[in-house]
């Protein structure tokens, strides 16, 4: 762990618990396009673009929609999200993450999100994190979804980081999946944790701080 300098977080499931409402939007277009859907289906969505989730939707359904019908469901499915989301407020910030993020702020490290969402900067605007971290990588500046490593390659080249000097925390394993193909460790949480997979399993957000050492002795560096 000496050799990290910066931590890219992943939102969706990490920083907050959106992954609820996203459960919620796809459980409500499933039900609308009659397709059986559930919490454990919705796990194989996670750290997935929005189209790729549409894809894995129409292929549990065995339905064939044409590229217009997609869209329109997928956008479909993000106005209700987005509804939900409209009810979220730095209350939902938990106390836990802000004061580890803090805190590792503190020690010295940089402190940047790898997201897949579109919605990210409206996500951490209503967290009342908007400008906190030292970059965002996110659904915008990528064409391809994890497990591919875009979107932390190039969280990293916004920092002008190598890419060995970051440690990724995922909820996500296409996420793990994908900070292994961009050469990063990855420390899991919730989902990735209850499969062990990841490169240390965090029991709770805070384990960070143990993981991760003050860094003051390089600030002359
Ligand atoms: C990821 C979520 O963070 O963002 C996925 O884990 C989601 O479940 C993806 O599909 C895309 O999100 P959005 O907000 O662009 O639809
Ligand atoms: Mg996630």
């Amino acid at each position: 762990m000496e050799n990290i300098k910066a931590v890219i977080f992943d939102l969706d499931g990490v920083i907050c618990s959106t992954d609820e409402q996203h459960y919620q939007g796809w459980q409500a277009l499933a039900d609308r396009l009659g397709i059986p859907f559930s919490r454990e289906v919705n796990n194989r969505f996670r750290g997935v673009s929005r189209m790729a989730c549409m894809d894995i939707l129409e292929e549990i359904g065995g339905k064939h929609y044409t590229d217009e019908e997609k869209v329109e469901y997928a956008t479909w499915k993000n106005d209700y999200y987005r509804e939900l989301l409209g009810e979220m407020s730095p209350k939902d910030l938990s106390e836990e993450v802000k004061s580890t993020l803090d805190e590792l702020r503190a020690r010295g490290y940089l402190l940047t999100i790898g997201s897949s969402s579109k919605n990210t900067r409206y996500i951490l605007q209503r967290l009342g994190l908007e400008g906190y971290f030292d970059a965002i990588s996110d659904g915008t500046n990528i064409v391809k979804s994890k497990p591919d490593p875009e979107v932390f390659l190039k969280s990293a080249d916004f920092l002008s980081m190598p890419y060995e000097n970051c440690l990724v925390v995922e909820d996500a394993i296409s996420g793990v999946e994908a900070a292994h193909a961009a050469g990063m460790k990855a420390a899991a949480v919730g989902d990735a944790a209850e499969n062990n997979v990841g490169d240390y399993i965090l029991e709770s957000f805070s384990d960070l701080l143990r993981l991760l050492p003050g860094r003051n002795n390089d600030l002359n560096e």
